[in-house]
């Protein structure tokens, strides 16, 4: 289906859609980061602008440029990312959540520079949990039957290990994609299934992250109230 094709099925709706990657700083030139480029979360804004919806992108350290029509909140880490999705989650319709969120980040974050000192070996670099955003989502609906859903990127196990994380995360819809070195990460294309709470699964042959998109909005709209 190409843009001009696609039906005006969005209008009066509010989406939001994360996308990119938290990075988490060790201290002030270093950070713990991943290598999600955010093309699919902006293909997602994209397709629902161009099919009539009002969209909110929170956008973590993505180098794309912002998409026409689209209101565009700039974050770094999760915490801020978690800021800005709820606060835009509050009168939306549908939230995705299609940003690579560190479950991570350092216990400490250091004001200056970490040096390295001669004969010594490094201070292990400790770790606290995130606050899981998509889960916090689905378990405190800001509104009756707004639809959450959540992106995995599994390299084992996809489809099992998908179910397990619908079924953990409490999302109406989860996109599983299997993701290596040259899977899925920076690339045009993408391949997934699309699992429902309501057990249905939807294949999304490999194609340009467009099509995938326009597939997740079809499937939202079919659950908006
Ligand atoms: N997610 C989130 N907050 C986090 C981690 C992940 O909101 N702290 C969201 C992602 O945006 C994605 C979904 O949860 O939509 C699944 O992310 P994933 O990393 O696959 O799931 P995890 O529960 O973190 O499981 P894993 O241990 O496999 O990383
Ligand atoms: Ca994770």
């Amino acid at each position: 289906r190409g843009a001009e094709e696609l039906p005006a099925d969005l209008v009066g709706r509010h989406v939001v859609v994360s996308a990119g990657g938290t990075r988490e700083p060790l201290d002030p030139v270093r950070f713990l980061g991943n290598r999600s480029s955010g093309k699919q979360g902006y293909a997602l804004a994209r397709t629902a602008v161009a099919r009539g919806a009002r969209v909110t992108l929170v956008a973590a350290n993505s180098e794309l440029p912002d998409p026409v029509g689209v209101d565009v909140v700039h974050v770094g880490t999760a915490l801020q990312l978690r800021e800005a999705v709820v606060k835009a989650a509050a009168d939306a319709d549908a939230v995705v959540m299609a940003a690579a969120v560190a479950d991570f980040r350092p216990a400490r974050y250091a004001e200056g520079k970490i040096k390295k000192q001669d004969g010594r070996e490094p201070e292990p670099v400790e770790l606290v949990r995130n606050p899981d955003v998509l889960a916090e989502l689905s378990a405190e609906r800001a509104r009756p039957g707004q639809v959450v859903v959540g992106f995995a990127a599994e390299t084992d196990d996809v489809l099992s290990n998908g179910r397990a994380k619908l079924a953990r995360k409490r999302c109406d819809l989860l996109v599983v994609n299997e993701v290596g070195e040259r899977k899925t990460f920076g690339s045009e294309e993408n391949e997934a299934v699309v699992l429902a709470s309501d057990g249905t699964e939807t294949p999304v042959p490999h194609g340009p992250k467009e099509a995938l998109a326009d597939t997740v909005w079809d499937l939202v709209r079919e659950r908006l109230a």
